[in-house]
């Protein structure tokens, strides 16, 4: 928090002289300090209210009372002015263009690490052999930046792809893989044909009774570890993420197949999981089931919700599994957390995993289990988005047309780009707008899918920050002197949209920290909007390359520099590309 703390940290000997010579201590007003809430009052301020009964005057003559003391002490650091009971702290030009010094001089921008901790960070978990719908595509992205986020803040972020690769839908899809044959199964869920793949099992399998006896008996040869079985399972496996891969490539996400640790790896540890709830004294049988009761959930009827850990055929259940997988990652990796980014609609499952895991003790209270939720994707009525035949949309199909898209609107916008390099700005531009419209948006809300305010140049949107970018980059291209040389120049700042995008790109660094501390991508959005939209004005009103002398060019270029250096990164932390020229 660059700017405000640092600010803070300077104010406090200055206030607590003259707090102490009216007979107040520290701990009576330095709470109450902080960022000033209206941005034009100033950047930080002490409201007074709560001073008024201990004064025993009105909130705003204490106000003034303290602007009267600290005045003298202010030297050129800030200035101090009352407004409505509060004291409002304002960076002189001279103290806010030294703390951006400091941002220039640093290759990370300012932005510190952390004390390491590890993070398993459980995102994507498709189904395999079913269509990955936008619900998986936003836990791809918003874990994707997560991620990169924690990495970059010195933490160590184990990617997990929890995929759904087991359970008794598989013995229907290997009966059918069977009655179609290897070779056309594997070949129409290699090209994402999955969730036809997929009803077609499931029809067969309530209108036909010898499949549908074929299917279980396929499960219970699955359970037991048949090895064709095993064989014919790893091919429906294989297949299914050769086809996710694509996507996540598309997207151009950090998960590998090294990643993949499906529901079928926890295989071994259920029996165990088990075991262990029964020596805890948790585990109940009700009507034939193993179950345990967390207390504090009802069902519909007001009696005692179980978990169901073993049903009453001995399958286990997708709880089970999480419970295991708590144990893996405390027991195995040594996690201080796990982050689940998954939909809200599964939050009562996630609470009561972490309470069983708890009373357990698979986990102790130190760790953080943490269910990073996210709302759904709607169309442009407000529905959860479908295809027009009411199915799921294929992803792969959405990331093709928003490429295409963007690929018209580079053309008209940028005729000379052609080639290689216009495809590669528009798989960017594409991509890059499909992830910042979902990341953009508090996760916690639902958002409408709606391309074409996505892709637009203007706005809270990818392409309009990468623009910003790229506008730089060709004020660097006209520009002779030497970029890195930039970094050590004086910063003059004096029109009004030179200081106020000034303080944006000072604030970076805390944007950053409150954007990971909350699993928010979207505080970093904003704040990355505000650093673009403060450049253009910045950019309007204010001469760059044509300054008033050469001190006034190169105090402006670094200006420009740090603008685009925060660009990218923080677009890159948000796994987001930045074209040079677009
Ligand atoms: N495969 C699940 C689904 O599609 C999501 C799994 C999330 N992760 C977990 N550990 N439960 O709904």
């Amino acid at each position: 928090m660059i700017l405000i703390r640092e600010l803070i940290n300077e104010m406090i000997p200055i206030f607590s002289k003259a707090m102490n010579s009216l007979g107040v201590e520290d701990s009576d007003w330095v709470p109450l300090i902080g960022r000033a809430t209206v941005e034009d009052h100033g950047d930080v301020a002490l409201p007074c209210h709560s001073l008024a009964s201990m004064f025993r005057k009105p909130p705003q003559e204490i106000a003034e009372q303290i602007c009267a003391l600290v005045e003298e002490d202010l030297d050129s650091i800030a200035t101090v002015s009352s407004i409505s009971g509060f004291v409002n702290v304002s960076a002189e030009p001279e103290w806010l263009s030294k703390c951006l010094l400091k941002l220039i001089s640093d290759p990370r921008l300012g932005i510190g690490v952390e004390k390491p901790l590890t993070f398993a960070v459980d995102y994507s978990a498709p189904n395999v052999a079913k269509e990955m719908h936008v619900g998986h595509l936003r836990s791809t992205v918003i874990g994707d930046s997560i991620v990169r986020m924690l990495e970059f803040k010195g933490h160590r972020a184990i990617r997990e792809n929890h995929v759904g690769d087991w359970g008794t839908p598989f013995g229907m899809l290997i009966e059918h893989l069977l009655d179609l044959g290897e070779d056309q199964a594997a070949n129409e869920l290699g090209v994402g044909d999955l969730d036809s793949f997929y009803k077609q099992a499931r029809t067969k399998f309530v209108s036909n009774d010898e499949f549908a006896n074929r299917s279980r008996s396929r499960v219970v040869l699955l359970q037991g570890g048949d090895p064709e079985t095993l064989r014919l399972w790893r091919v429906l496996v294989d297949e299914s993420m050769r086809y996710l891969n694509e996507v996540y490539s598309m997207l151009g996400v950090l998960l590998t197949d090294q990643d993949i640790k499906g529901e079928s790896s926890y295989q071994d540890l259920l029996p165990e999981v088990v075991d262990r709830l029964m020596r805890e004294g948790i585990l109940e049988t009700s009507e034939g089931a193993d179950v345990v009761f967390p207390g504090g959930w009802v069902n519909r009827d007001g009696a005692p919700l179980p978990m169901i850990i073993r049903k009453a055929d001995g399958g286990y259940n997708y709880s089970t599994s999480d419970l295991a997988c708590i144990i893996d990652r405390v027991e195995r990796l040594g996690c201080d957390g796990f982050l689940y980014v998954v939909g809200t609609p599964q939050k009562q499952h996630f609470e009561m995993v972490f309470q069983v895991a708890e009373q357990a003790g698979f986990m102790s209270p130190s760790h953080q289990a943490i269910h990073v939720n996210f709302g759904s994707v709607l169309d442009i009525d407000g529905k959860v988005l479908k295809s027009r035949e009411g199915e799921v949309i294929k992803l792969h199909d959405l990331l093709d047309e928003a490429i295409r898209r963007a690929e018209s609107a580079i053309n008209e916008k940028n005729p000379e780009l052609v080639g290689d390099e216009r495809d590669d700005v528009a798989r960017t531009v594409g991509i890059g707008a499909v992830k910042y419209a979902d990341l953009s948006t508090e996760r916690t809300k639902d958002y409408v899918f709606d391309l074409e305010r996505m892709l637009s140049f203007e706005g809270n949107t990818a392409p309009y920050l990468q623009y910003a970018y790229a506008r730089i980059c060709s004020i660097f291209r006209k520009w002779e002197g030497e970029r890195d040389h930039l970094t050590s120049v004086e910063l003059i700042l004096t029109h009004p949209e030179e200081l106020v995008l000034a303080r944006r790109l000072a604030d970076f660094p805390s944007a950053l920290d409150e954007s990971i501390s909350t699993f928010s991508p979207h505080k970093l959005c904003t704040h990355l909007h505000s650093i673009a939209s403060s450049f253009a004005s910045f950019y309007e009103n204010c001469n760059v390359l044509k300054g008033e002398g050469d001190e006034i060019i190169r105090s402006r270029l670094a200006m420009c520099d740090l603008t685009a250096r925060e660009l990218k990164l923080g677009l890159g932390l948000l796994g987001i590309g930045v074209p040079e020229r677009m």
